[in-house]
């Protein structure tokens, strides 16, 4: 027994002692069965992480062979390692003492959960091939290196649930085939990107639980795979770009927990996933309705006048809101549709319809009364068409030469 293993150990020497001459020679080339270089490499790696975790890795060693019997890896036809997943297997060191430079034509590698500490290394960003980066549910500090962004043909980023710190990378914008990207839970900084607003597959985005400040860029709307986008707990201020009702994929929003202000309009969501911002608004949905105007404009007008304007605009809707009452009233007693017109910011709106609706939303989905929306148009009003609302809404405007414009909602579409 005891004979066999200092066998065993010298055999091992020996074959490291030739690995080590052979990487000396030999660079990372193609070849028929596995490389020793890559096996060089990953050996030399095992040896310095903790010993808890070599025990782990019990199957990594030169006796046996990289493309068959390793755990976690995974070979192409060219014998070279394709993916690495050491996903769950609880092991503990960094990345810094694997020589990347050797995996050339790896696409995947997966060291989620329990796995690693250190800083990621921008070498990483050399793995031109990598489709698939897991690094989530670990200890990873520092920055997300920029250089990430030269991993053109990543489509799933994934570092949610690490220490990282620093701004995110414009240059994850380049990616354009990334479908997945999951950043949340880190203590990243700075503002989202401009530049996400140019990937196009994106499906999933996930910067939850994180610093990010600044405003959501208006862009982001123009993103038109996205399915699933979670902003949440962050410190986010400003409006939500209206260009979000276009993204027409979207089918959950999350933006939570954040200092957002002003109106969300045509975002089909549950109020819980826009709870907890300061100033949100809208009549649409479950949110206080949009009274104040102090976010139009960018803030310009004086504090004094915005509340004079806030002022007048509730006791203007305070009105409104006991005549319409009493109109639908009227309407059910005498059993006919009764409007009621009523003053709001510089247009007159009629609530037809139980939720408020801001003139703004009406200049904005009709591009300010332009004729493209026209469904009829008679002597005294025409009619519009919107996509106010759950299914749309129709927009009767009058005096359309007139100041201020009476516009009055029709019915649903
Ligand atoms: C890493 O591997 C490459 C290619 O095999 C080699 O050229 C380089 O010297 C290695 N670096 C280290 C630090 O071993
Ligand atoms: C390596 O894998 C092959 C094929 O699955 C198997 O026959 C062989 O016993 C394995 N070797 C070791 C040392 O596990
Ligand atoms: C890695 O392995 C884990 C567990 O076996 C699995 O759930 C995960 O999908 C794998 N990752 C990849 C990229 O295949
Ligand atoms: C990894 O961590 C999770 C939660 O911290 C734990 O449930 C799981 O058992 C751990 N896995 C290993 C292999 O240590
Ligand atoms: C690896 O990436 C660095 C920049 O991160 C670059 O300077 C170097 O040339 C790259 N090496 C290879 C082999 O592509
Ligand atoms: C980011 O984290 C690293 C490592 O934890 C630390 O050295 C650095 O000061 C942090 N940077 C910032 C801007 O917080
Ligand atoms: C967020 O970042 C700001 C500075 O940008 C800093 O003052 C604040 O402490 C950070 N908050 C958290 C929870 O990290
Ligand atoms: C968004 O992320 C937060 C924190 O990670 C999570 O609690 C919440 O459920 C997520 N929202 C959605 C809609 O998935
Ligand atoms: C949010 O950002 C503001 C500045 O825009 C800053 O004063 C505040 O401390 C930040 N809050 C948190 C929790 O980081
Ligand atoms: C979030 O908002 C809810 C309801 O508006 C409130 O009860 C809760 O205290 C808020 N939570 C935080 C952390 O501000």
């Amino acid at each position: 027994m005891k004979h066999s293993s200092y066998s065993k150990i010298l055999l091992l020497l020996y074959k490291l002692c030739i690995s080590i001459f052979i990487l000396g020679r030999i660079r990372c080339t193609d070849g028929s069965n596995y490389h020793e270089n890559e096996v060089a490499a990953l050996l030399t790696w095992k040896s310095n992480i903790e010993k808890d975790s070599q025990v782990i890795l019990s199957s990594w060693v030169s006796d046996n062979h990289l493309c068959i019997n390793w755990s976690g890896i995974i070979c192409n036809e060219g014998g070279r390692v394709s993916s690495l997943n050491l996903s769950d297997y609880g092991i503990r060191g960094t990345l810094h003492d694997l020589n990347l430079s050797c995996f050339t034509e790896i696409m995947s590698i997966d060291i989620s959960y329990n796995f690693s500490f250190g800083m990621v290394s921008p070498k990483l960003s050399n793995l031109s091939r990598l489709t698939y980066l897991n690094l989530g549910f670990n200890h990873f500090a520092g920055n997300i290196p920029p250089q990430i962004g030269l991993l053109e043909n990543l489509r799933v980023l994934n570092m949610n649930r690490n220490i990282m710190n620093g701004s995110i990378p414009q240059g994850i914008g380049k990616m354009r085939y990334l479908n997945h990207l999951d950043l949340g839970s880190n203590a990243l900084t700075g503002s989202i990107p401009d530049s996400f607003a140019i990937l196009n597959n994106l499906e999933i985005m996930d910067l939850s639980c994180n610093n990010l400040s600044g405003k959501i860029p208006t862009r982001l709307g123009m993103l038109q795979s996205v399915v699933k986008l979670n902003l949440s707990h962050n410190n986010l201020s400003g409006p939500v770009p209206s260009s979000f009702k276009y993204c027409f994929s979207l089918t959950s929003i999350d933006i939570s927990f954040n200092q957002l202000k002003g109106p969300l309009s045509g975002l089909n969501v549950h109020s819980s996933f826009v709870s907890n911002n300061s100033g949100l608004c809208g009549g649409i949905l479950g949110l206080k309705p949009c009274f104040s105007d102090t976010f139009i404009g960018g803030g310009t007008g004086g504090k004094s006048i915005a509340e004079i304007v806030l002022l007048a605009c509730t006791i203007g809707i305070t009105i409104g809101i006991i005549v319409t009452a009493a109109v639908f009233l009227g309407s059910f007693l005498f059993g006919r549709k009764v409007r009621y017109q009523k003053e709001i910011d510089d247009f007159v709106l009629d609530y037809y319809t139980r939720s408020f609706i801001r003139c703004t939303y009406i200049l904005e989905a009709t591009e300010r009364f332009s004729s493209k929306y026209h469904i009829a148009v008679g002597r005294s009003a025409i009619v519009y068409k919107t996509e106010l609302g759950d299914g749309g809404l129709a927009v009767k405007q009058f005096n359309a030469t007139k100041d201020p414009v009476l516009v009055s909602i029709l019915a649903p579409l």
